[in-house]
């Protein structure tokens, strides 16, 4: 059995947002250890995407290392890339607790976590420390109590700090847990967004910077059709699909109701796969190898990530299978890829 097969039951028993501050409290330690080892990556898995050389198509997904925290853990367990964040460009609390549940008996998450965040300034900081060897994405988000009309200001403004110190920037859209945050998704306030984002990234001369969307798999294929077209024509460089889903009929009952009792939030894991492949065939469908997609959204095995690959994905990203099936999934996805 491995550490985290040791760890888990432990964890577990805990309520899951402790799990989480034990598990980083033991991932920092690990990440003072001068012996970290180096990771090993099968041959054949790495390709070039965005401009940039990924050493394996498999990353971590944005909102577990908000804070950029444990970047040389991640290296070491065979992450190509990690998404931190999101991070807001003033710090914030996020929503008050309870905001996070586990249904292992499904590999199911509920999360209304609401961006809780060091702020911009503070995550940008700790970036100028990052080990080499990671590509390191920077994800990003709005404070809270900024009205949507001016969500352009503070991603610029996260932007304007984050940017400079990762590889790519991902623009984030689609959490369900920032009120009014999914309707940046819509054409008419997509584009001013987008455009406003590049003029910045130009200013700042990082035109060679990729700039990623990532969004909800709850939006009408016409909606993603749409979305695509005003992606494309902006020129960023990339999509992510998806985010957590609000739809609860993608749980099974009886489950269900037990889900539904927990309140509001986004689900993610392995009830999430369906709806979030079906949603990455249309935009793969609408893209036509136009702008390269990250795969997110239920994948937690080989066949999964292969999968996604198959059907057009550049890269794949995991989070919820991570928690359930512990680090060993990282070498068990590898050697199962083609
Ligand atoms: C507890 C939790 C927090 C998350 N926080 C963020 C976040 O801050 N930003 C973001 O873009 N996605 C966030 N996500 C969504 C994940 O990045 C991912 O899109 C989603 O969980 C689907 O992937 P999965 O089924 O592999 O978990 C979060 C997911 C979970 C479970």
């Amino acid at each position: 059995m491995d550490l985290y097969g040791t760890l888990r039951p432990l964890l577990f028993r805990l309520d899951p947002e402790s799990a989480h501050n034990l598990a980083f409290w033991l991932g920092a330690r690990a990440c003072a250890w001068p012996r970290l080892p180096e990771p090993v990556h099968p041959a054949g898995l790495k390709r070039r995407v965005l401009g940039l050389d990924f050493p394996t198509p498999l990353g971590l997904a944005a909102g577990l290392d908000k804070g950029a925290t444990l970047l040389p853990l991640w290296k070491a367990l065979g992450f190509g890339h990690v998404e931190i964040g999101t991070v807001t460009p003033r710090p914030q609390p996020g929503n008050p607790k309870p905001r996070l549940f586990r249904f292992p008996q499904a590999g199911l998450i509920l999360n209304r976590m609401g961006f809780n965040s060091e702020g911009a300034e503070v995550v940008a900081a700790r970036l100028r420390n990052r080990p080499t060897g990671l590509i390191v994405g920077g994800n990003l988000g709005k404070n809270k109590e900024t009205p949507e009309d001016r969500a352009l200001e503070d991603y610029r403004a996260a932007y304007r700090l984050i940017a400079p110190q990762v590889d790519y920037v991902a623009l984030n859209v689609s959490s369900p847990n920032t009120p009014g945050l999914r309707n940046l998704q819509a054409p008419e306030a997509l584009r001013p967004l987008l455009a406003g984002v590049l003029d910045l990234r130009k200013d700042l001369g990082l035109e060679r910077q990729p700039l990623l969307l990532k969004l909800a798999p709850d939006l009408a294929p016409e909606d993603l059709d749409a979305i695509v077209e005003v992606a494309v024509a902006s020129g960023i460089s990339g999509l992510i699909a998806t985010n957590t889903t609000l739809d609860r009929g993608v749980v099974a009952e009886p489950l269900r109701a037990l889900v539904e009792s927990k309140g509001a939030g986004g689900l993610s894991g392995a009830p999430l796969k369906a709806k979030a492949r079906e949603v990455r065939k249309r935009i793969l469908g609408a893209l036509r190898g136009r702008l390269p997609l990250v795969a997110c959204g239920g994948l937690g095995s080989a066949e999964d990530v292969q999968g996604a690959l198959d059907d057009g994905a550049a890269l794949a990203q995991v989070y919820s299978a991570l928690i359930f099936q512990g680090p060993s999934l990282i070498q068990r996805i590898h050697s199962g890829l083609r």
